[in-house]
């Protein structure tokens, strides 16, 4: 291969520069060139192809910041899928008037998908991203438990899992930890801990809501954080249970700091968040606010009773207060973790493309005895028999529905992520960097600005 391709997809992380930065690095070392289209999917169907040389001489440019949040490329939620014909044979024309010999993907579902149709005409591979960390499998059989069940007098199906395993180990998960999730836990873990000491001071009950879909493992790593209760999408949230937990931690401490998963749902299956779904053009469901709703439903349980008890004299609206950490979740700067394994899965994606393979996802596995190695999975591997990819749920056996916290298998999970995921250079940037004088002085210099001056036409 003497050229390839290279785009991001989807919402995106802080680590995807260095995602970037680790294929670049490797493709320099064998001598080809890498062009980066903009705006993900959407860069290859515009007519004029938008695309910048990243390693002319086989040298990086400077502007690929791998310390960088977002990418310096672009994302967009713009994704082909098979059928539709036009729109590939104008992606394919592109690639072949570039004389573009492979193509790196960094996305998640959504992106492989978008890939997949491609890969029948270019070698395609991806590298992995997501905050949401649900890109992968518990094992490897897991999509084979996906059942479709018929729903009564309605065309369509229920999709369900049944689960067949209740235990796992940590050496069976495909794709162990996806880059952009160790930052956004490290932003929730903070935003968990600051929200504590202020309903702490005011005795009131914070429920503070985070990111990921229907995954909880953003919620599940927010107990870093220490927060008294969490709750992942992946339970049905028990509203009784709930009521008499904060009853008792509120008893105890008089304040209580409630984590929760956007995509939390109620008995009947329904997320509290998205009670008049809205879509992303890629079909996601918008979350709304399950913490709000959630808000609700506990004000009206606790009354305001509970509050005047405690000679707190503040309303249950609002002694019970909310926030949404939002998309501070998914920007700046990328702590060490996912810098140094967002670059390396970006060299894995480009080896697997020069290797000859196609379809593939590059991944990275635990080991009790080596840490993390970079492996690979056919990304067939990852869909249900009827082709769907389903984001990875947190297994049963790393939730406590008892506690309503972390179990211990949970925090075996998360430990290897987590020990030593900042470093040095991360604390050292904030000392210097947050408060420097020239940040009063000097405007933000974007990086769209300096990658313009770069980019190239068809
Ligand atoms: O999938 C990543 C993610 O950050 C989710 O956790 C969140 O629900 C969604 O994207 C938000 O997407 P957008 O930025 O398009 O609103």
């Amino acid at each position: 291969m003497k050229r390839i391709g290279i785009l991001t997809a989807g919402g995106d992380t802080p680590a995807l520069n260095a995602t970037i930065y680790g294929a670049v690095q490797r493709a320099n070392a064998s001598n080809v060139e890498v062009y980066g289209f903009q705006r993900g999917y959407a860069g290859l169907l515009d007519p004029r192809a938008p695309h910048v040389h990243l390693n002319p001489l086989f040298t990086t440019i400077p502007e690929l910041d791998p310390c960088k949040g977002g990418t310096l490329l672009g994302s967009s939620r713009t994704y082909i899928d098979r059928d539709s014909g036009e729109l590939l044979c104008t992606a394919e024309r592109h690639l072949r008037q570039l004389k573009i010999d492979g193509l790196v993907c960094i996305g998640g579902d959504g992106t492989i998908n978008g890939m997949q149709p491609i890969a029948e005409f270019i070698p395609c591979t991806l590298a992995p991203k997501t905050i949401d960390n649900d890109l992968g499998l518990n094992y490897i059989d897991e999509p084979n438990e996906w059942l479709r069940r018929p729903i009564d007098q309605h065309p369509g199906y229920r999709e369900e899992h049944v689960v067949s395993r209740d235990t796992i180990r940590l050496e069976d998960i495909i794709n162990y930890a996806t880059p952009g999730y160790a930052t956004a836990v490290y932003v929730v873990a903070q935003c968990v801990e600051r929200i504590r000491t202020t309903a702490e001071s005011h005795r009131r009950v914070a429920i503070v809501e985070v990111m990921g879909r229907q995954s909880g493992y953003i919620a599940l790593g927010s107990a870093y954080g220490q927060p008294d209760i969490i709750l992942i999408p992946e339970v049905p949230l028990n509203l009784d249970q709930l009521e008499a937990k904060v009853r008792q931690i509120y008893e105890l401490q008089q304040h209580v700091v409630i984590c929760v998963g956007e995509g939390v749902k109620d008995n009947d299956g329904q997320e509290l968040g998205a009670t008049a779904p809205t879509f992303d053009p890629a079909g996601n469901i918008r979350y709304s606010g399950a913490a709000d709703a959630l808000q609700k439903m506990l004000a009206k349980r606790l009354g305001d009773e509970m509050f005047l008890e405690n000679r707190s004299f503040e309303p249950a609206s609002s002694a019970l207060f909310t926030r949404k950490i939002g998309h501070t979740q998914r920007g700046g700067r990328p702590i060490q973790f996912d810098r140094f394994y967002a670059s390396q899965l970006g060299g894995k994606a480009v080896d697997l493309l020069l290797s000859g393979a196609s379809n593939e996802v590059a991944t990275i596995q635990y080991e009790s005895e080596h840490g993390f190695t970079l492996c690979s999975v056919r990304a067939n591997k990852l869909r249900d028999q009827w082709g769907e990819i389903h984001p990875r749920e947190v297994h049963p056996s790393m939730y406590d529905t008892r506690r309503m916290h972390l179990s211990s298998f949970g925090m075996e999970y998360l430990k290897p992520i987590f020990t030593n995921a900042i470093g040095w250079d991360d604390m050292e940037f904030c000392r210097t960097q947050m408060f420097g004088p020239g940040n009063l002085t000097n405007r933000y210099q974007s990086v769209v600005t300096d990658i313009r001056k770069r980019i190239r036409y068809l």
